[in-house]
């Protein structure tokens, strides 16, 4: 299955592509005039997720050429690889099966002759013992008293996922107990997210996949500093470190004797697996914090939103598959029309942190220069995801999006039903829904982005400026900028692990049809032992500083010379 990967731009349907892409003249609305049924043919249902690409810059003979592409790469069988858990990470010789952690107990996918499913489910239950320990009250801490704040320490995939989903679910936590997220080494992170805690109502939960990331292990070494520290100066108790390090501390890893040697009972500890990528991990056990705050059976569904998309993207014929034609239209506006970045733009607050999730899921992922068998790749790789919920984003940066000079293809996401309903009253007594306010500035912007305004219709306008002609360029808007729009009925658990699992496919199909390795992170490690090397020039060894480079050099001078 790790043969030579295909070269795409030696397929026949790159060069149809580059072909339609040679002096390609997107016209949106001359294209919705033509074709009544454009809109439905382009709309797709994947388990809850009402999907529509009618707003993308394709046509049928583009859309047609890019599922032939997915065909002459090997698309399909590459999906049937990573379901079926063959070493697909090639660099790290494992197998990838995030899909394998929401399998339904009654499945079977035997991995090195151990079927993973049973193995799942075990983990599973004991993760869903501890949260309906801690959220019952019948875990406590050193004291006897509940706790009341869960705090996870964890970094990139051990932080992202849980805190976006924690954020995303809101309408559906206990309201008797916080989570926090401390994940920066920043030492300002750790302070202020500890400042105002009872260390006798806390509990630290430890997420590292490795138990060896540098930001992890010296926050949780804080954390156990600032329990113990603050229990005995409350008078509170007077035991053994590892008694009360044994009730506040527990751990989630692949590496469970490190988790040992720090000190945290192995009982304490929930396990994964080392095929489960970092970025693939939040519906693992580093999810605990989530499942602590949701309850087992929400987190069940969530688990079950996952594996519904699982199932189109494995199952689905590619004219019908929303991931794979995702990734499709994402490789046509990167590699054909020079789009280097992609906005994801969720029309729902509780969905702020999606996009910085979506960052670490793509990039991560696929921003690689070298293909699974170590040849270079022969075109451009991984965009740049970024966003914000709408409506903010509107009033910062949409302004690039709707007139510059730069395509950037945009997600939109919204959802029919609001978590927390509103009602305004207006100045003139009118009772306005402010989620059907919020949900027609959504709309409104993908109509503007597609269509956008001809100069003629600016100056039909009339106002103010009517008679301005010299400001009439500056109003037209271009349109033919393109956008996908998915919409739910309401962000559920389900919901949130289809939007989750259908991102992960988009990035598998594109790093397939580039030829890379989309489950390996080489790319983070020398930065990781510079920081390591350069960590005793910073505390003043000359000797240290001299091996350094003279920018470097001069950088620490100037942090050793102002450091107070
Ligand atoms: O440095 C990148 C990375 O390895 C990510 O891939 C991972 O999600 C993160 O660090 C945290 O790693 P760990 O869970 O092992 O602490």
């Amino acid at each position: 299955m790790n043969a030579k990967p295909v070269d795409p731009t030696g397929t026949a349907a790159w060069g149809r592509l580059a072909q339609y892409a040679d002096g390609f003249a997107p016209d949106l609305r001359g294209w919705f005039a033509a074709d009544p049924g454009r809109a439905e043919r382009l709309t797709y249902d994947a388990a809850d997720l009402h999907t529509d690409l009618s707003k993308g810059l394709v046509t049928p003979e583009i859309l047609d050429a890019l599922i032939e592409l997915a065909r002459e790469v090997g698309l399909e069988e590459r999906r049937e690889a990573m379901f079926r858990g063959e070493r697909i990470n090639v660099t790290e010789n494992r197998a990838v099966l995030h899909t394998a952690l929401r399998l339904p107990e009654d499945a079977t996918l035997m991995v090195d002759g151990v079927n993973v499913v049973t193995e799942v489910h075990e983990a599973l239950r004991h993760m869903f013992a501890f949260a309906e320990r801690v959220r019952s009250g019948a875990w406590t801490g050193v004291t006897g008293r509940r706790i009341k704040t869960v705090v996870n320490i964890g970094i990139g995939g051990s932080d992202l996922g849980p805190v976006m989903a924690y954020e995303a679910l809101a309408a559906y936590r206990t309201p008797e107990i916080e989570c926090r997220f401390i994940s920066n080494i920043d030492p300002t992170d750790a302070a202020r997210k500890l400042a105002d805690l009872d260390p006798t109502t806390t509990l630290f939960i430890v997420s590292s996949k490795t138990f060896s990331t540098l930001e992890t292990l010296t926050n949780a070494r804080l954390c156990r500093s600032w329990l113990l520290d603050n229990l005995r100066a409350q008078r509170v108790f007077d035991g053994k470190d590892e008694e009360a390090v044994a009730k506040h501390f527990v751990a989630v890893s692949t590496a469970l004797d490190k988790v040992a040697a720090f000190g945290i009972d192995p009982a304490n500890a929930f396990g994964f697996w080392d095929w489960v990528g970092g970025r693939y991990s939040v519906d693992s056990t580093i999810g605990t914090s989530l499942a602590i705050a949701i309850g087992p059976e929400r987190f069940t569904e969530f688990l079950g939103g996952m594996h519904a998309m699982d199932e189109h993207f494995r199952n689905t014929e590619l004219t019908h598959n929303v991931p794979a034609l995702m990734g499709l239209l994402n490789i046509w506006y990167g590699n054909f029309l020079d789009a280097g970045t992609h906005a994801v733009l969720p029309y729902s607050q509780l969905l702020h942190r999606f996009p910085a999730y979506l960052q670490q899921l793509t990039m991560e992922s696929n921003g690689k220069s070298v293909r699974w068998d170590g040849s270079p790749v022969t075109t451009h790789t991984g965009e740049v995801f970024w966003g914000e919920p709408g409506t903010n984003g509107q009033h910062a940066f949409y302004q690039l999006i709707h007139q510059g000079t730069h395509l950037v293809p945009a997600d939109f996401i919204a959802f029919a039903n609001p978590a927390y309903p509103l009602k305004d009253t207006t100045d003139d007594g009118r009772s306005v829904d402010v989620h059907e306010l919020f949900l027609s500035n959504f709309f409104a912007q993908t109509r503007a982005l597609a269509f956008g305004k001809t100069a003629d219709e600016v100056r039909a306008e009339g106002g103010s400026n009517a008679a301005r002609e010299d400001i009439v360029a500056a109003r037209v808007f271009p349109g033919n900028r393109p956008t996908t729009s998915i919409m739910a009925p309401d962000l559920t658990p389900a919901v949130l692990g289809q939007l989750i699992a259908l991102y992960e496919h988009i990035t598998f199909t594109q790093g397939v049809v580039w030829g890379i390795d989309s489950f390996d992170q080489w790319g983070v490690e020398l930065g990781k032992q510079l920081a390591l090397q350069i960590s005793p020039a910073v505390s003043g060894d000359e000797q240290a500083a001299a091996a350094q480079d003279p920018s470097t050099r001069a950088l620490i001078d100037y942090y050793r010379s102002n450091r107070k």
